[in-house]
């Protein structure tokens, strides 16, 4: 890579997923969710994606993306258990012939969080029958897309799911259960990978992976001692050290999630990487049921988005530089900012590909990039109100509108250089 160059064939986008943009969907656990007002408001609606998803491409296609990342819903093509929508399936398959039509290279995730309300209701994803169910759905979309579709991520930030889900109880199915936590995640790893190999059977050639959450740990303060220590061991006491050590909670769920990615290695082609933020980590007795991350540093902590999590590219300079260790290939999958100050988006942009491309220097094998989001769009327990789209909505008619930020992103993805 020559100096804030990207190479040829490198992946440019946006990603989405079925959920937060297609409206009207109802048969899935989140809509149950949102019904029961476990969320700030319902998805309803969202940006009417279902229909309007050529509409979304051509200005994906205007803003200088080759390629763009969503979801297929699995209760749309599954609404009740083996009963498979011909219609729903023939849905994707436009889809993707609508990205192909306009040069963009489709990547499709199997699951984004939701699950069939039928699945749910017999036990989601620590069902004894889960990965057969799975599989079988997986199955049937591969039979109508693998021809189509090279890039597959199985499962969305699983990690995600099983502590809000499993640990923390915010999301469904709303457990606060370890020993169902730990169920899920060897479902998580039995799903993924017979799905690996099951759509490398239907095309040999194509890349499977998983999106997997990366947040840069520190702990939420310093010792003294340590002061006196070059920065070298500083470094390695308290980013790795002592994060390890001071947060059995937290802590543990890095630490899970790369001895996934040890136990993935040779059934993974890539690894799909979302990164928003850092996070403080303190021990407490209580945590992770019931006890509380530590959002405050004694130190300084940079700008917050309008969630509050912090600004901070270099957490992600880190981590991919952390991956190098895996020697795979590595795709952004998701990388955003929501703000109703369309200006910081742009520093944004620009600081975190700046991270990519010294990881890139430093001997990380990046392929690609998807910015979250295409549109603003539902974002669960918050709603709409976050901004994260590089086009705006106007939820009210429908209209999008692409802010200055996707003009300065197009730029990039156009001629490979920053800005
Ligand atoms: C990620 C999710 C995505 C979106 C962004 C903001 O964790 O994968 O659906 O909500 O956060």
């Amino acid at each position: 890579m020559d100096g804030n160059t990207f190479p040829k064939g490198f992946l440019w986008g946006a990603a989405t997923s079925s959920h937060q943009v297609e409206g009207d969907n109802d048969a899935n656990d989140w809509a149950d969710w949102e019904t029961a007002g476990r969320a700030k408001e319902r998805s309803g609606m969202a940006c009417d994606h279902w229909r309007r998803f050529r509409e979304d491409f051509d200005l994906a296609r205007s803003l200088g993306h080759n390629a763009h990342r969503f979801s297929i819903e699995w209760s749309r093509i599954e609404p009740q258990e083996g009963q498979f929508n011909e219609a729903a399936l023939l849905h994707y398959c436009e889809v993707v012939d609508a990205l192909r039509e306009r040069n963009l290279e489709p990547v499709v995730t199997l699951h984004h969080f939701t699950l069939p309300r039928w699945v749910a209701r017999e036990g989601g994803w620590i069902s004894s029958r889960f990965v057969q169910y799975f599989l079988r759905y997986a199955d049937r979309v591969a039979e109508y897309l693998s021809d189509k579709v090279r890039y597959w991520v199985t499962v969305n930030e699983p990690m995600v799911a099983l502590y809000q889900g499993y640990i923390q109880g915010i999301w469904p199915p709303g457990e606060k259960s370890f020993g169902k936590a730990l169920e899920m995640f060897r479902n998580v790893v039995r799903v993924h990978t017979e799905l690996y190999h099951m759509l490398h059977n239907r095309r040999r050639n194509c890349w499977v992976g998983m999106a997997k959450h990366v947040r840069a740990f520190f702990p939420y303060r310093s010792f003294w001692p340590f002061d006196h220590l070059s920065a070298g061991l500083r470094q390695f006491f308290f980013s790795d050290l002592m994060t390890h050590i001071l947060t059995t909670g937290v802590a543990f769920f890095p630490g899970l999630e790369n001895s996934f990615l040890r136990r993935a290695k040779g059934t993974t082609d890539f690894i799909g990487v979302n990164y928003y933020t850092r996070e403080f980590v303190k021990f407490a007795l209580t945590f992770p049921f019931g006890g509380e991350k530590e959002k405050s540093f004694s130190g300084e902590t940079g700008e917050r988005n309008s969630l509050g999590w912090e600004i901070y590219p270099e957490g992600l300079y880190r981590a991919l530089v952390d991956l190098r260790k895996f020697s795979l290939p590595i795709i952004i999958l998701e990388n955003g900012l929501c703000t109703l100050e369309d200006p910081r988006r742009i520093v944004f942009i620009q600081s975190h590909l700046g991270a990519v491309a010294r990881a890139m220097k430093a001997g990380a094998d990046i392929r690609g990039y998807f910015y979250w989001s295409l549109v603003d769009n539902f974002e669960w327990l918050d709603g709409f109100e976050p901004r994260f789209g590089l086009v705006e909505m106007d939820y009210k008619t429908q209209a999008r509108r692409p802010r200055p930020s996707a003009e300065y992103y197009a730029g990039i993805c156009r001629t490979g250089k920053i800005t």
